[in-house]
C-alpha cells in the first residue's frame, strides 16, 4: 500500500477508536485517562477525543433524522 494509503488507513482507525471512546463516555461517563497514549500534550489528546465526539454527535444526529432508525 502507498504511504498515503497507509496514512489514511491509520487515521480512519484512530478516528473509529476515538468515536467509540466518545460513545462510551456519553453512555457511561467513563473517559480514558490522559496518559492513555503516554505523555502526550493535553492539547492533542483533547483534540483527538474532540474529533471522536464530533463524529459521534454527527452520526447520532444523522441517525436521529433518518427513517431507518427509531428510538427503543
Ligand atoms: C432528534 O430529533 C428531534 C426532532 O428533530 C429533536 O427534537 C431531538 O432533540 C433529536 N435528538 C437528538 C439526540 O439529536
Amino acid at each position: 500500500m502507498s504511504f498515503v494509503g497507509k496514512a489514511v488507513h491509520y487515521s480512519v482507525d484512530l478516528l473509529l477508536v476515538s468515536t467509540i471512546l466518545a460513545g462510551v463516555k456519553r453512555n457511561t461517563g467513563l473517559a480514558p485517562k490522559k496518559d492513555l497514549f503516554g505523555p502526550q500534550p493535553q492539547e492533542y489528546f483533547d483534540k483527538y477525543l474532540g474529533a471522536g465526539e464530533y463524529i459521534y454527535d454527527t452520526s447520532v444526529g444523522f441517525m436521529n433524522a433518518s427513517a431507518y432508525f427509531e428510538r427503543k
